[in-house]
């Protein structure tokens, strides 16, 4: 069997893998060092007790003969998709209209299939590095990078745009007018936009949370949503796709009945466990609990930026998603990396591996424990 090509198109490891082995290579070169990480994006506190209680009776059920349940709906169990339709959406689309995954990143790799093979890409730079990587391994898509605040008229037509909102690595959120503006584009383009809105939760002010506010989204865009961030679900796994009606082919043919067809030939369904744990998350107190650790991973981004913020010409974001984006004096955000590496013991993600608009900057998580984040300012003040 010969190797697919885009293989060896990429890079030699994923970005939080390429991470991972440099901080081993140094922590074996300096054993009694202590390295403390600010890079992966990881949720670090426990499941609040409603998702907990949920989990211990819903196993306990499982393990009775009355109860036990097999293969579920391959969309999702009806209750959960009426609550996201509810809370998250205030019902603007019906349950029919959502779709249940096991996480965003699985997700895409699925809806990807929309696109014609060899079909063209444009994706926010700098973003989340998943989808270059899944539109070159499992769509052999050309791909246009969209510095910046993206304009959609710079992208090809009939081109599939990949946005992130809150925008992971650089912690900021789009505006009623930019997403207004972006969703018209694609409109008289048709372009079909795929929105990625895994850090929803922490969007302050009164920015949009999802696209399907400004009038028409439903016509161009597929929201992705995920429960790993806002309900620390990054090892429970769950997400959910909202698919309207509204959105047609330039046939008028349907998406919605793609991607179901999608989910009924490659997906068996989400967990049934992970499922119960965020019908859970979505009651009322279980969003009480869920916006209190909200508050705290922005808390801690802003200790953070305190002390990043005298010694760094520029340090963005931290508001609306618990990420810094910080400008570094090195050119290179590899060079940023060792030098954050070895000056303060601290791992950073290098700009550059959240596209070629990364270069020069890193990225600071606030998600690690307070302990981690007293000990991290501690090490940056010595920068
Ligand atoms: C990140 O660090 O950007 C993400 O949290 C990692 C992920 O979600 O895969």
């Amino acid at each position: 069997m010969k190797r697919a090509p885009t293989f060896s198109q990429l890079t030699d490891a994923y970005l939080f893998q390429e991470v991972l082995d440099r901080a081993n290579i140094f922590q074996k070169k300096h054993p009694h060092v202590e390295i403390l990480s600010l890079g992966v994006g990881d949720t670090t506190e426990p499941l609040i007790p409603q998702v907990t209680e949920r989990l211990t009776t819903f196993s306990s059920a499982m393990g009775e003969r009355k109860t036990y349940r097999g293969y579920g709906p391959e969309q999702g169990l009806v209750e959960l998709r009426k609550e996201i339709a509810s809370v998250l959406y205030n019902n603007r689309y019906s349950h029919d209209e959502i779709f249940i995954s096991d996480g965003a990143k699985c997700d895409i790799s699925r809806l990807i299939q929309l696109l014609t093979y060899n079909g063209s890409v444009a994706i926010q730079d700098p973003t989340y590095p998943c989808y270059v990587e899944i539109s070159a391994l499992c769509a052999q898509a050309s791909i246009t990078y969209l510095t910046g605040i993206p304009d959609l008229s710079q992208a090809p037509r009939s081109s599939l745009i990949f946005l992130c909102n809150p925008n992971n690595p650089t912690g900021t959120a789009f505006t009623y007018e930019q997403l207004e503006t972006m969703v018209n584009t694609a409109r008289e383009r048709k372009q079909l936009i795929m929105i990625d809105v895994a850090y929803r939760s922490f969007i302050q002010d009164d920015l949009p949370r999802s696209i399907y506010e400004i009038p028409g989204a439903d016509q161009v865009a597929i929201e992705i949503g995920s429960f790993s961030k806002m309900a620390g679900f990054s090892s429970v796994r769950l997400g959910w796709t909202v698919v309207p009606h509204a959105l047609v082919y330039d046939d008028g043919s349907s998406v919605h009945e793609d991607v179901l067809r999608l989910y009924n030939s490659l997906f068996n369904g989400a967990p049934i466990l992970s499922q119960e744990a965020a019908i859970a998350a979505l009651s009322p107190n279980g969003r009480k609990a869920l916006q209190k650790q909200t508050e705290s991973y922005l808390q801690r981004t802003r200790q953070l930026r305190e002390a990043l913020t005298p010694r760094f010409p520029s340090v963005q974001g931290g508001t609306h998603c618990p990420y810094l984006w910080v400008r570094t004096e090195q050119t290179s955000s590899w060079e940023a990396f060792d030098y954050f590496l070895e000056k303060a013991h601290l791992i950073v993600m290098p700009g550059i591996g959240f596209g070629p608009g990364g270069e020069g900057f890193v990225r600071v998580s606030g998600f690690p424990r307070q302990e981690i984040i007293d000990k991290a300012c501690r090490n940056i003040e010595t920068l």
